[in-house]
């Protein structure tokens, strides 16, 4: 076989074979397929798109590059999540311990943020001591015992993702299905887990900008998981405004503390119930949205969570430490009116400017700054009230604060949101 062929026949429109795909994807993990060979098959995917059959092929040719998870002596259902990326997203912090306080075991790995979105690991190394990198045993041996871990994806885990989103990251072959799928869904099949669910975000802050492509994509994934035996729900969720009030690694600790407190906001802390309750259907525990509410306000979550940080090393005291930054600068309201657009994007990349995020994967982060939304999508704003605090070790100048106020958008309508748009299964 030669890759030029390979790439041309997909450049070509046309199906390539099982044994095409897996060669390729061994070629490119052992270091035989280049780089500039395999962006161009990445570019030729991204304009001509794969068969259901192809995407299966590419996703279990990269789940063999790599180890995979037996979590077998673990007892029970053992269910797992993934968001396909969000700002202000630290829904796995909360739903994590959520789910676990019902007794269903939870082995997670998390990754890092890049860009605009945030990531869960970089949320829970902002504590004192937590430590990410755990061996495959204690990580078992923790799920066991608590029930619960988040932890740093192994390095052995589907080499081929490694290289390939890195490849893609710097090639604008991110946002494609095909791709998206097989990163996600042979990362997932890898880490063992027997029922998935899938947060599928969608909006101008998430790769899906259109309610019709995240639906193509979360059945795409669905499909996979259940083709391998992985009970799998997809659910699509809004991505234009960012999640909850927060955006910022320890800022985003404390928001999920209050929820777990049952203390957040109303809309963040109903997603994340409903979140659970489907997780916990997937592993045939049924329980109303009364009942898993009830485990934010009587403190089991919140027990969990601590119960985790805990066996990770992390200090429980620095747990609940507010922010240390040198700047608390309030924003106002530059009319009254009605807020209708909160761009997650835009918010994000302040964010990340701020430090809470990274352009490129070697920056250092400030885990101390980012951003608080008093008001959100749909509140009423009278001119001069003030809408967000940003926290920052840095002064911020006339101009960044200018162009925070311009992408509040206020009018003279009311715009409802809805955390979860669609249900896929
Ligand atoms: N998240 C992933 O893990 N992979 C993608 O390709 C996109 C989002």
């Amino acid at each position: 076989m030669r890759t030029v062929d390979l790439i041309q026949k997909k450049r070509d429109g046309h199906e390539l074979s099982t044994d095409e795909i897996k060669w390729l994807i061994n070629g490119y993990v052992d270091g035989t397929v280049p780089d500039y060979q395999m962006s161009a098959f990445a570019m030729a995917v991204y304009f001509k798109g794969m068969s259901t059959r192809e995407i299966s092929d590419l996703t279990m040719a990269m789940v063999a590059t790599g180890e995979q998870i037996d979590l077998s002596a673990i007892a029970g259902i053992k269910v797992d999540k993934h968001s396909t990326g969000g700002v202000g997203d630290k829904v796995t912090l909360i739903l994590v311990p959520l789910v676990a306080s019902f007794g269903v075991p939870v082995a997670k790995m998390s990754g890092r943020g890049l860009g605009h979105t945030g990531g869960t690991l970089d949320k829970l190394e902002s504590i004192k001591g937590f430590q990410i990198e755990v061996s495959q045993e204690d990580f078992i041996s923790q799920v066991q015992q608590a029930g619960l871990a988040v932890i740093g994806q192994s390095n052995n885990l589907v080499k081929a993702d490694k290289l390939l989103y890195a490849l893609r990251d710097v090639t604008a072959t991110v946002d494609t299905i095909p791709l998206i799928a097989s990163s996600v869904m042979s990362k997932k099949i890898a880490a063992g887990a027997d029922a998935i669910l899938l947060d599928v975000t969608v909006g101008e802050g998430a790769f899906m900008k259109n309610v019709e492509d995240a639906r193509l994509l979360a059945q795409t994934m669905v499909d996979l998981g259940k083709a391998v035996g992985r009970k799998t729900v997809a659910v699509l969720t809004d991505m234009s405004q960012p999640v909850g009030t927060s955006i910022g690694n320890r800022l985003e600790i404390l928001e999920a503390l209050d929820i777990l407190q049952g203390k957040g906001r109303e809309d963040v802390t109903e997603f994340i119930c409903e979140l659970a309750q489907i997780m916990l259907g997937l592993a045939q525990v049924e329980k109303s949205l009364d009942e898993v509410r009830q485990h934010l306000q009587d403190g089991s979550a919140l027990k969990k969570f601590e119960e985790m940080v805990l066996a990770q090393g992390g200090d429980l005291e620095d747990l609940y430490r507010p922010v240390q930054v040198e700047h608390q600068l309030p924003v106002y309201a530059e009319k009254s009116g009605y807020i209708t657009a909160l761009p997650a994007m835009e918010f994000g990349l302040f964010a990340m400017k701020l430090g809470a995020g990274r352009a490129v994967k070697t920056d250092e982060l400030d885990y101390e700054t980012g951003l608080v939304f008093h008001k959100k999508v749909g509140a009423a704003v009278v001119q001069g009230e003030q809408i967000a605090t940003i926290y920052s070790n840095e002064n911020i100048s006339e101009n960044m604060l200018t162009n925070f106020q311009k992408n509040v958008r206020i009018e003279d309508r009311v715009v409802k949101s809805k955390e979860i748009i669609e249900i896929v299964s």
